[in-house]
């Protein structure tokens, strides 16, 4: 018994956010972002919260699988923006929903989550205990943005996206392997140092920034196509595959030059590549779904393809997957 993915949907807020519009706000140019990380726009949430774009990401896949919320079992939300510290995001995506028969928790593994959540969704399908489950990556990174850090706002976006899983004794399709890795040594590299049990909430934590992402970029990118490529090469292994037996990789979309260097050195072309930062910019944990959803809704992806998924994220995790569609 093991995973595949039923459907696929997404969500992404009305406002659009551009490099043009930023340059009006930071000093930066529409030419600086677009050669340094590939981003044209971004979403922005207006009113709506995480757990609202979570909803309707999810309410798109359950229509477009034909499930009712109530065929759940179980709903995870992997997000660094939380509706709340509690409860978890998922229960509010539970309620607004209906899904009255599942369980729910929300991981937090940065640009990774999505990764980690897929990965704890299989096990629970692969021994038994789950038949449908709903993996959602969603955020509002609007929120945790200092709209004057022309280092950091110009790079994330708001979106949600998600698979729902169901179980299949099939060999031939579906979730084959994850593999997650994360590192402890760099947890300073990126960070939202507040509020949170070392630094609560106070005037002084608002005043000084600390609730906003703080990012070492530069130090993140030397790393992070050396880590993609390196587990990339290990979960493709485990099954006697390599980098010429993949048929399209949807990477986390953080930056267009990290993905263009790691299918390089996959030796994987363009058409073998998804790229969604233009328009989507660095949605965190909804990256990886959002791409795939796209992939999917635009005929990119045929049955009996093998599809790479791969992470990197903060501070620091990354991880691959592969899966025969
Ligand atoms: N506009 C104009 N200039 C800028 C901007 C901007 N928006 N931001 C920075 N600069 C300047 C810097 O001040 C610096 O100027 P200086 O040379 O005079 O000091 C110069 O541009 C170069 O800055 P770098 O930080 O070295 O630029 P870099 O080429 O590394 O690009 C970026 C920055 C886009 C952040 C890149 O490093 C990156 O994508 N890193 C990886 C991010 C990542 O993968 N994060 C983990 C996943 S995200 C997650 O987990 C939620």
């Amino acid at each position: 018994m093991r995973a595949k993915i039923l459907s696929t949907g997404s969500y992404l807020p009305s406002r659009i956010l551009t490099n043009h519009d930023l340059e009006k706000m930071v000093d930066t140019s529409d030419e600086w972002i677009t050669q340094r990380t590939g981003i044209k726009v971004r979403h922005i949430v207006q009113d709506e919260v995480t757990s609202d774009l979570a909803y309707k990401a999810s309410k798109d896949a359950l229509e477009s699988a034909g499930v009712g919320p109530e065929e759940v079992d179980l709903i995870i939300v992997a997000t660094v923006t939380p509706d709340k510290p509690l409860p978890a995001t998922a229960l509010f995506v539970q309620e607004k929903l209906g899904a009255v028969n599942a369980f729910g928790f929300d991981i937090n593994a940065a640009c990774s989550g999505f990764m980690y959540a897929l990965s704890i969704a299989d096990s629970y399908i692969r021994t038994g205990a789950v038949k449908k489950a709903l993996v959602i990556g969603a955020e509002v990174l609007s929120k945790i943005t200092d709209w004057e850090d022309r280092s950091t706002c110009v790079i994330f976006g708001d979106g949600a996206a998600c698979v729902l899983l169901t179980a299949t004794d099939r060999d031939d399709e579906g979730i084959l392997s994850i593999t997650l890795h994360s590192d402890g040594r760099y947890t300073d590299l990126m960070e939202v140092p507040a509020p949170g049990s070392r630094i609560p909430c106070s005037d002084d934590a608002i005043r000084s920034k600390q609730i906003y992402i703080k990012m070492k970029g530069n130090e993140t990118f030397k790393m992070a196509v050396r880590h993609l490529v390196d587990v990339s090469e290990e979960v493709l292994s485990r099954h006697g595959l390599g980098f010429e037996d993949v048929k399209l990789m949807i990477s986390h979309q953080a930056n267009k030059r990290i993905i263009e260097s790691v299918a390089k050195r996959a030796g994987l072309s363009e058409d073998n590549v998804i790229i969604t930062i233009d328009r989507h910019a660095n949605t965190a944990a909804a990256s990886i779904p959002l791409a795939l959803d796209w992939a999917n809704k635009n005929g990119k992806i045929s049955k009996g393809d093998l599809l790479l998924l791969n992470s990197f994220g903060a501070s620091l995790t990354w991880s691959a997957g592969i899966i025969k569609w």
